[in-house]
């Protein structure tokens, strides 16, 4: 069968809509954070964004303009349920029956993440992800947007970047609930994935004929040298980023050495209920979404500390990241870095698709996220982001070229359609095809030179592109 290829852009509901107390929406933890002191680094909100509530259909004509078939956007759980459960709100039911009833309109295929960070403040009071009960919750919210939207969406995500996310919550601690407990982060990840799973099974279950996938940051994983030290390593950072959440959903279960370090560090696993190895096993994904940004290089601790610090000031300046007793994280000083620290390597991309293939040889990958972040400057009105156009054609490129040599890519999203709101990065590190001119009042819309840059790439590759 020829299908077409998904070549788009993405965004997510907190990043880009605004309309923050608009349809009856509930309030979100990041709602409640943007607004609180805790929101120190860069202390602006998502209460208008790029105001995508009212001007999506911009949005998506530009999208479809510049030869995109697909978008992805995510959800806003606090607009289907205000308090994360109870009754369904008409308004934000309608308000994204217009969203996908626009796509279709454009020709332009969606693809829907459920879950994209932003969770209902109730339940985040109630403990969020650590605590047991948001399993059924979630099951809950999903199975609305499945019996509302799944008439004519065919491509699910049931949570975006289980790994970043929570590494952020409780690693970092730079995303409510802002601490620094990874025992509380695997427990958290922990329910995220179980309720994944379901998602996927009811998804089944209720008769669907589209394709349902989880989003994961994936990271090629280099060694720092060749020495068994540097092996060991590579091996503990392939469970820390990759594994902990691939293996669940792909394989249906956990790595047994995963399970084994967790022991080893100490924690309370008895949250890990032996009901729930069925749960993983039946609710595995019809596609696995990646999200490429940037490989790592591992290497031995150096000493049994951990630490975690992020860079969100794009100074440059980064520090060691080491989890105490895994493995740490080191440098090429020879590679070109963004002043995030984040280092630029298309071909790394070839390396994580070959893994992919040879570790889930039967499931298909949609690239559901790349891109690269930075300050962008209008220049008479245009926006020349040479670097952008770089990064993203060495990508494509070697997204081709394992395509060619056997892997079974589906889709290709660049992350983002527009300059969105960075989460702790505020406004200031821009990732969109098209620039938003925050000062003006109407949000102008200004294509950048990588908009047609994508534009001429998706007509040369062309739809079928192996499809
Ligand atoms: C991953 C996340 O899914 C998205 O929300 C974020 O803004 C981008 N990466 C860029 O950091």
């Amino acid at each position: 069968m020829s299908r077409n290829f998904l070549w788009g852009s993405a965004t997510a509901a907190y990043q880009c809509e605004g309309g923050w107390r608009e349809g009856n929406k509930g309030l979100s933890n990041w709602d409640v954070f943007c607004h609180s002191e805790k929101n120190d680094v860069n202390p602006v909100t998502g209460d208008v964004a790029c105001d995508h509530y009212h001007r999506y259909e911009e949005d998506i004509r530009m999208l479809a303009e510049g030869g995109q078939n697909a978008y992805r956007f995510s959800i806003a759980w606090t607009r289907i349920l205000p308090t994360g459960v109870g009754e369904r709100n008409r308004e934000g039911i309608d308000f994204y029956n217009r969203l996908i009833d626009t796509c279709l309109q454009y020709q332009v295929e969606p693809l829907v993440t459920l879950y994209h960070y932003d969770l209902p403040q109730p339940l985040f009071e109630a403990g969020g992800w650590e605590n047991r009960r948001i399993v059924e919750q979630y099951l809950e919210y999903a199975r609305i947007c499945f019996e509302e939207f799944g008439d004519r969406v065919k491509y699910w995500v049931t949570i975006n970047e289980p790994n970043y996310e929570t590494l952020c919550c409780y690693g970092y601690g730079n995303y409510p609930p802002n601490v620094q407990s990874l025992e509380r982060r695997w427990r958290a990840m922990y329910h995220m994935m179980l309720a994944s799973a379901r998602a996927v099974s009811l998804y089944r279950e209720l008769g669907n004929q589209g394709m349902i996938g989880l989003v994961s940051d994936s990271y090629p994983i280099v060694a720092g040298d060749i020495s068994p030290e540097c092996e060991k390593a590579v091996r503990k950072a392939e469970l820390f980023f990759n594994l902990c959440v691939n293996d669940v959903c792909v394989k249906g279960s956990y790595p047994e050495d995963f399970l084994e370090q967790l022991k080893e560090d100490g924690y309370d696993l008895s949250y890990m209920l032996s009901e729930d190895l069925e749960v993983f096993a039946k609710g595995t994904v019809d596609y696995l979404g990646i999200n490429a940004y940037n490989r790592y290089i591992a290497e031995p601790c150096e000493g049994d500390g951990t630490n975690l610090k992020a860079n969100n000031k794009g100074n440059g300046e980064n520090e060691k990241f080491q989890i105490g007793g895994w493995f740490s994280l080191g440098e090429d000083k020879n590679m070109e870095k963004t002043p995030w620290g984040m280092e630029i390597c298309p071909q790394s991309i070839y390396d994580l698709l070959m893994t992919l293939k040879e570790l889930y040889p039967r499931t298909p990958v949609i690239i559901t996220e790349n891109g690269v972040g930075n300050y962008d400057e209008p220049v008479e009105g245009q926006i020349h982001d040479a670097y952008r156009i770089d990064y993203l054609n060495g990508y494509v490129d070697w997204i081709e070229k394992a395509m060619e040599d056997g892997c079974d890519v589906r889709g290709y999203f660049v992350w983002s359609t527009m300059d969105v709101y960075s989460w702790i990065n505020g406004y200031k590190k821009r990732y969109g095809l098209v620039y938003i001119d925050y000062d003006s009042e109407e949000l102008r819309r200004i294509p950048k030179d990588s908009y047609y840059w994508y534009k001429n790439k998706i007509q040369e590759k062309g739809m079928k592109f192996h499809g």
